[in-house]
Protein backbone atom coordinates (compact mmCIF):
# COMPACT_ATOMS: atom_id res chain seq x y z
CA UNK A 1 0.00 0.00 0.00
CA UNK A 2 1.44 3.70 -0.82
CA UNK A 3 0.51 6.33 1.74
CA UNK A 4 0.61 9.82 0.20
CA UNK A 5 -0.36 12.24 2.45
CA UNK A 6 0.51 16.24 3.10
CA UNK A 7 -0.30 16.16 6.48
CA UNK A 8 2.95 17.78 8.29
CA UNK A 9 3.86 14.74 11.08
CA UNK A 10 6.15 17.62 12.32
CA UNK A 11 6.53 20.77 11.97
CA UNK A 12 9.50 23.66 13.05
CA UNK A 13 9.34 27.08 12.92
CA UNK A 14 12.43 29.24 13.93
CA UNK A 15 14.52 27.04 16.43
CA UNK A 16 17.41 28.77 18.12
CA UNK A 17 19.33 26.53 20.65
CA UNK A 18 22.88 27.40 22.50
CA UNK A 19 24.88 25.56 24.93
CA UNK A 20 26.91 27.30 27.95
CA UNK A 21 29.82 26.54 29.35
CA UNK A 22 31.55 28.98 31.81
CA UNK A 23 31.66 32.27 30.06
CA UNK A 24 31.55 30.99 26.92
CA UNK A 25 28.22 30.47 25.13
CA UNK A 26 27.89 28.53 21.63
CA UNK A 27 24.98 29.26 19.19
CA UNK A 28 23.95 25.48 17.98
CA UNK A 29 20.96 26.01 16.05
CA UNK A 30 20.31 29.67 14.63
CA UNK A 31 16.67 29.66 13.09
CA UNK A 32 15.90 26.35 11.41
CA UNK A 33 11.99 25.76 10.18
CA UNK A 34 11.74 22.88 9.00
CA UNK A 35 8.66 20.20 8.50
CA UNK A 36 8.38 16.44 7.74
CA UNK A 37 5.31 14.83 5.65
CA UNK A 38 4.12 11.75 6.21
CA UNK A 39 5.28 8.81 4.08
CA UNK A 40 8.76 10.48 2.98
CA UNK A 41 11.95 9.45 4.16
CA UNK A 42 14.42 13.22 4.69
CA UNK A 43 18.32 12.67 5.19
CA UNK A 44 19.63 15.52 7.63
CA UNK A 45 22.90 15.89 6.48
CA UNK A 46 25.61 18.15 7.07
CA UNK A 47 29.74 18.12 8.25
CA UNK A 48 30.43 16.86 12.08
CA UNK A 49 29.26 19.46 14.72
CA UNK A 50 26.51 21.27 12.57
CA UNK A 51 23.79 20.56 14.91
CA UNK A 52 22.18 17.48 13.54
CA UNK A 53 21.87 15.83 16.55
CA UNK A 54 20.77 18.62 18.73
CA UNK A 55 18.17 19.44 15.92
CA UNK A 56 16.91 15.28 16.64
CA UNK A 57 16.92 15.98 20.17
CA UNK A 58 14.45 19.35 20.16
CA UNK A 59 12.24 17.54 16.90
CA UNK A 60 11.52 14.86 19.14
CA UNK A 61 11.37 16.91 22.21
CA UNK A 62 13.87 15.47 24.16
CA UNK A 63 15.40 18.63 24.72
CA UNK A 64 13.88 21.95 24.32
CA UNK A 65 14.88 24.96 21.83
CA UNK A 66 15.17 28.49 23.61
CA UNK A 67 13.56 29.97 21.15
CA UNK A 68 10.74 28.48 18.52
CA UNK A 69 8.53 26.19 18.09
CA UNK A 70 7.96 22.21 17.63
CA UNK A 71 4.36 20.39 16.35
CA UNK A 72 3.76 16.89 16.14
CA UNK A 73 0.89 16.16 14.10
CA UNK A 74 -0.32 19.86 14.54
CA UNK A 75 -0.17 19.91 18.22
CA UNK A 76 2.94 22.41 19.48
CA UNK A 77 5.14 20.35 22.70
CA UNK A 78 5.60 23.18 24.60
CA UNK A 79 1.91 23.11 25.19
CA UNK A 80 1.68 19.47 26.51
CA UNK A 81 2.78 18.68 29.80
CA UNK A 82 5.83 16.53 30.37
CA UNK A 83 3.02 12.98 30.82
CA UNK A 84 1.84 14.41 27.63
CA UNK A 85 5.12 14.77 25.95
CA UNK A 86 6.25 11.21 27.10
CA UNK A 87 2.67 9.48 25.88
CA UNK A 88 3.14 11.13 22.36
CA UNK A 89 6.90 9.92 22.23
CA UNK A 90 5.92 6.51 23.45
CA UNK A 91 3.28 6.02 21.35
CA UNK A 92 3.74 8.17 17.78
CA UNK A 93 7.67 8.67 17.70
CA UNK A 94 9.75 5.39 17.19
CA UNK A 95 14.02 6.31 17.59
CA UNK A 96 16.90 4.14 16.14
CA UNK A 97 20.56 5.62 16.99
CA UNK A 98 24.09 4.20 15.54
CA UNK A 99 24.16 1.78 18.28
CA UNK A 100 21.48 -0.65 18.83
CA UNK A 101 20.67 -0.55 22.38
CA UNK A 102 19.69 -3.62 22.94
CA UNK A 103 18.79 -5.75 26.26
CA UNK A 104 21.79 -8.14 26.41
CA UNK A 105 19.33 -10.64 28.26
CA UNK A 106 16.56 -10.22 26.16
CA UNK A 107 15.71 -12.54 22.58
CA UNK A 108 15.16 -10.43 19.41
CA UNK A 109 11.18 -11.52 19.84
CA UNK A 110 11.50 -9.54 23.93
CA UNK A 111 12.69 -7.12 22.80
CA UNK A 112 9.91 -6.03 20.49
CA UNK A 113 7.78 -7.51 22.92
CA UNK A 114 8.94 -5.08 25.67
CA UNK A 115 8.06 -1.79 23.55
CA UNK A 116 4.05 -3.06 22.95
CA UNK A 117 4.05 -3.66 26.86
CA UNK A 118 5.52 -0.41 27.75
CA UNK A 119 2.31 1.17 25.24
CA UNK A 120 0.05 -0.72 27.12
CA UNK A 121 -0.85 -2.87 23.51
CA UNK A 122 -3.61 -5.48 24.26
CA UNK A 123 -2.08 -8.76 25.25
CA UNK A 124 -3.51 -10.72 22.40
CA UNK A 125 -1.89 -8.70 20.19
CA UNK A 126 1.79 -8.50 21.54
CA UNK A 127 3.45 -11.34 20.23
CA UNK A 128 1.41 -11.22 16.30
CA UNK A 129 2.62 -7.78 16.13
CA UNK A 130 5.76 -8.62 17.21
CA UNK A 131 6.51 -11.20 14.69
CA UNK A 132 5.32 -9.28 12.31
CA UNK A 133 7.71 -6.55 12.73
CA UNK A 134 10.57 -9.19 13.26
CA UNK A 135 9.60 -10.56 9.31
CA UNK A 136 9.30 -6.77 8.02
CA UNK A 137 13.10 -6.47 8.73
CA UNK A 138 14.07 -10.07 7.45
CA UNK A 139 14.56 -11.32 10.88
CA UNK A 140 11.84 -13.97 10.91
CA UNK A 141 14.46 -16.83 12.23
CA UNK A 142 16.48 -14.84 14.26
CA UNK A 143 13.81 -14.05 16.89
CA UNK A 144 15.36 -16.55 19.45
CA UNK A 145 18.60 -15.19 19.19
CA UNK A 146 20.46 -12.63 21.90
CA UNK A 147 22.58 -9.48 20.96
CA UNK A 148 25.77 -11.73 21.53
CA UNK A 149 24.37 -14.24 19.14
CA UNK A 150 23.76 -11.67 16.03
CA UNK A 151 25.76 -10.10 13.88
CA UNK A 152 25.64 -6.00 13.88
CA UNK A 153 23.21 -5.65 10.95
CA UNK A 154 20.98 -8.11 12.63
CA UNK A 155 20.70 -5.94 15.86
CA UNK A 156 20.52 -2.57 14.12
CA UNK A 157 17.56 -4.66 12.28
CA UNK A 158 16.14 -5.67 15.69
CA UNK A 159 16.27 -1.64 16.72
CA UNK A 160 14.51 -1.35 13.67
CA UNK A 161 11.66 -3.78 14.59
CA UNK A 162 11.71 -2.65 18.33
CA UNK A 163 11.18 1.16 16.38
CA UNK A 164 8.47 -0.15 13.82
CA UNK A 165 6.22 -1.99 15.73
CA UNK A 166 4.68 0.68 17.35
CA UNK A 167 3.70 1.81 14.04
CA UNK A 168 5.21 4.87 14.66
CA UNK A 169 4.13 8.47 12.83
CA UNK A 170 7.60 9.82 12.99
CA UNK A 171 10.61 7.73 13.33
CA UNK A 172 14.29 9.54 14.21
CA UNK A 173 17.05 7.52 13.39
CA UNK A 174 20.85 9.23 13.84
CA UNK A 175 23.46 7.77 12.28
CA UNK A 176 21.67 4.37 11.93
CA UNK A 177 24.05 3.12 8.73
CA UNK A 178 27.39 4.22 10.03
CA UNK A 179 28.40 1.31 12.12
CA UNK A 180 27.53 -1.59 9.51
CA UNK A 181 29.14 -2.55 6.32
CA UNK A 182 27.36 -1.84 3.55
CA UNK A 183 25.34 -4.72 2.31
CA UNK A 184 24.03 -3.96 5.60
CA UNK A 185 23.62 -0.48 5.35
CA UNK A 186 21.78 -0.90 2.29
CA UNK A 187 19.26 -2.78 3.74
CA UNK A 188 18.63 -0.74 6.70
CA UNK A 189 18.25 2.23 4.76
CA UNK A 190 15.66 0.18 2.11
CA UNK A 191 13.88 -0.61 5.01
CA UNK A 192 13.77 2.71 6.71
CA UNK A 193 12.22 4.38 3.34
CA UNK A 194 9.44 1.21 3.19
CA UNK A 195 8.43 2.30 6.55
CA UNK A 196 7.85 5.76 4.77
CA UNK A 197 6.29 4.80 1.85
CA UNK A 198 4.23 1.50 2.85
CA UNK A 199 3.30 2.81 6.21
CA UNK A 200 3.16 6.48 6.25
CA UNK A 201 5.15 7.01 8.61
CA UNK A 202 7.78 10.51 8.30
CA UNK A 203 10.97 9.37 8.80
CA UNK A 204 14.09 11.92 9.75
CA UNK A 205 17.49 9.97 9.17
CA UNK A 206 20.81 11.66 9.82
CA UNK A 207 23.43 10.04 7.77
CA UNK A 208 26.92 10.97 7.10
CA UNK A 209 27.15 8.24 4.37
CA UNK A 210 26.30 9.67 1.07
CA UNK A 211 25.89 6.28 -0.48
CA UNK A 212 22.10 6.69 0.91
CA UNK A 213 21.20 9.70 -1.05
CA UNK A 214 20.05 8.02 -3.93
CA UNK A 215 17.36 6.24 -1.21
CA UNK A 216 15.84 9.21 -0.10
CA UNK A 217 12.94 11.64 -1.02
CA UNK A 218 14.79 14.70 0.48
CA UNK A 219 17.73 15.51 1.43
CA UNK A 220 17.93 18.47 4.02
CA UNK A 221 22.13 20.16 4.49
CA UNK A 222 22.64 21.52 7.51
CA UNK A 223 25.79 23.84 8.31
CA UNK A 224 26.75 26.16 11.56
CA UNK A 225 23.09 25.45 12.43
CA UNK A 226 21.00 26.61 9.63
CA UNK A 227 19.53 24.90 6.53
CA UNK A 228 21.55 25.18 3.29
CA UNK A 229 19.82 22.89 1.05
CA UNK A 230 16.56 21.71 0.72
CA UNK A 231 16.18 19.26 -1.87
CA UNK A 232 14.30 16.38 -3.84
CA UNK A 233 16.02 14.09 -5.84
CA UNK A 234 14.47 12.80 -8.71
CA UNK A 235 14.27 8.88 -8.26
CA UNK A 236 11.98 6.48 -10.07
CA UNK A 237 10.16 6.36 -7.27
CA UNK A 238 9.49 10.60 -7.61
CA UNK A 239 8.03 10.02 -10.91
CA UNK A 240 6.30 6.93 -9.34
CA UNK A 241 4.36 8.84 -6.81
CA UNK A 242 4.12 11.77 -9.10
CA UNK A 243 2.67 9.60 -11.80
CA UNK A 244 -0.07 7.92 -9.02
CA UNK A 245 -1.20 11.50 -7.78
CA UNK A 246 -1.43 13.41 -11.50
CA UNK A 247 -3.84 9.99 -12.40
CA UNK A 248 -5.72 10.21 -8.95
CA UNK A 249 -6.29 13.95 -9.98
N1 LIG B 1 24.95 18.94 25.87
C1 LIG B 1 25.83 19.73 25.24
N2 LIG B 1 26.54 20.67 25.91
C2 LIG B 1 27.41 21.48 25.28
N3 LIG B 1 27.67 21.43 23.96
C3 LIG B 1 27.00 20.51 23.23
C4 LIG B 1 26.05 19.61 23.82
N4 LIG B 1 25.53 18.82 22.84
C5 LIG B 1 26.15 19.19 21.70
N5 LIG B 1 27.02 20.20 21.93
C6 LIG B 1 27.83 20.88 20.91
O1 LIG B 1 26.97 21.28 19.86
C7 LIG B 1 27.62 21.15 18.60
C8 LIG B 1 26.71 20.37 17.67
O2 LIG B 1 26.62 19.03 18.17
P1 LIG B 1 25.74 17.92 17.45
O3 LIG B 1 25.90 16.67 18.25
O4 LIG B 1 24.37 18.43 17.27
O5 LIG B 1 26.47 17.82 16.03
P2 LIG B 1 26.25 16.79 14.85
O6 LIG B 1 25.95 17.57 13.64
O7 LIG B 1 25.27 15.74 15.25
O8 LIG B 1 27.70 16.17 14.71
P3 LIG B 1 28.16 14.65 14.35
O9 LIG B 1 27.98 14.53 12.87
O10 LIG B 1 29.59 14.63 14.75
O11 LIG B 1 27.31 13.70 15.13
C9 LIG B 1 28.95 20.49 18.89
O12 LIG B 1 29.95 21.48 18.83
C10 LIG B 1 28.82 19.94 20.27
O13 LIG B 1 30.03 19.95 20.95
MG1 LIG C 1 25.41 13.68 15.63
Amino acid sequence: MLVSSDTPALSARSLYKSYSSGDSRMDILKGIDLSARCGELTLLMGPSGSGKSTLMAVLAGLSRPDRGTVSILGQPIADLGEANLTAVRLRQCGFIFQSPNLFGALSALDQVRLVLQLTGAPAADIDSRAWESLKEVGLSDRTHLKPSAMSGGEKQRVAIARALVKQPTLLFADEPTSALDRTNGDLVIRILRRIAHRNGAAVLCVTHDSRLVGHADRIVTIDDGRIVSDERPETPDTFHHRDIEHAAS
